[in-house]
């Protein structure tokens, strides 16, 4: 029996427990939210479409009750604003660290062993805000940034190719920020092949600046953040640590001197099963490469920082 709590009912909230359900990921998937009603609402909502899609995972809505997530094996986090059009993530820190550290805290009384997955903005940040306040092990507090913005990339590698997307392989690693995260184009693949055998640099850099901006895009079309992929890719985090796939994906988590950086939960490829994040995976980054990552986490840490000044850590 897997029971996986999803904080924060809105739409990336909503969005990750319809997948969760509908995959039956879980067998069990709670919802909570601050609104009154509105956790319940998109619970009997999804549970409606049971019969239609044909899952039975089941899916409970909850006002604020965290007694009801008691046992969770995994928790996502995703509780807090989202961005409006022209606002970076960053900027939603004085707002939403409050809000993740009092839900971290809240998750714990309840699921004392649970793995975390950390959905809100600034993400990398407000990982490190539940990694100190939790004290739980560096495996069990993951930020899901990078899986969400590698999706982008092979979608938009995908794209200038003409392919199909799941035939493209490539990571995006640092932090989840419009300048800050860094698509590893050297190491991204079309069934094995080097897209740099396959691309010219002229569009390989349109597929790594739009990259970048792949959330900004979204939130300028839509006026609030994306929830499509940020649900899913949060959702395809938790069912590689439930199934124990042992899936290679880039999250946030916290470096202990790998990758030449220690104090900082960043986004590098990580092997993610039964345990939460179990391996780092060393990408053997070139001199150019590691100074790209080097200035991302010189950012996020700038960022963390503020947490201090605040004396929410
Ligand atoms: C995005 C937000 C969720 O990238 O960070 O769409």
């Amino acid at each position: 029996m897997s029971k996986v709590t999803v904080v924060g009912a809105g739409n990336v909230g909503a969005t990750c427990a319809n997948v969760l359900a509908f995959k039956e990921i879980a067998d069990e998937v709670v919802m909570l939210d601050v609104k009154e009603g509105v956790a319940e609402g998109k619970a009997m909502d999804m549970n409606q479409t049971a019969q239609l899609l044909g899952f039975d995972t089941r899916i409970k809505g909850e006002t604020n009750d965290y007694a009801a997530t008691a046992g969770s094996d995994v928790v996502v986090i995703t509780s807090g604003l989202p961005r409006k059009p022209g606002m970076t993530r960053e900027e939603l820190i004085g707002v939403n660290a409050g809000i993740v550290k009092s839900v971290a805290e809240s998750i714990l009384k309840y699921s004392p062993k649970a793995i975390l997955v950390i959905v809100s903005n600034p993400m990398d940040p407000m990982a490190y805000l539940t990694a100190k306040v939790t004290g739980l092990p560096k495996n069990q507090v993951i930020g899901m940034g990078g899986a969400l913005d590698s999706s982008r990339f092979k979608y938009y590698l995908s794209q200038a190719l003409g392919v199909n997307p799941n035939d493209v392989e490539g990571f995006v690693i640092g932090g989840h920020g419009d300048t800050t995260m860094f698509p590893v184009t050297r190491l991204a693949t079309y069934k094995g092949i080097p897209v740099s055998e396959l691309l010219d640099k002229e569009t390989l850099d349109k597929v790594v600046a739009d990259t970048m901006v792949g959330g900004a895009t979204l939130t300028g079309l839509l006026g609030t953040s994306a929830w499509y992929a940020p649900g899913a890719a949060a959702a395809s985090v938790v069912e590689s640590i439930v199934h124990d796939q042992k899936k290679v994906v880039p999250c946030s988590v916290l470096l202990e001197g790998e990758y030449g950086h220690s104090d900082i939960l960043i986004g590098v490829p990580v092997v993610l099963g039964k345990n939460g994040w179990e391996k780092i995976i060393d990408l053997k980054l070139n001199a150019e490469e590691k100074a790209k990552f080097d200035a991302s986490a010189a950012a996020v840490h700038k960022t963390n920082d503020i947490l201090r000044e605040s004396k929410l850590i």
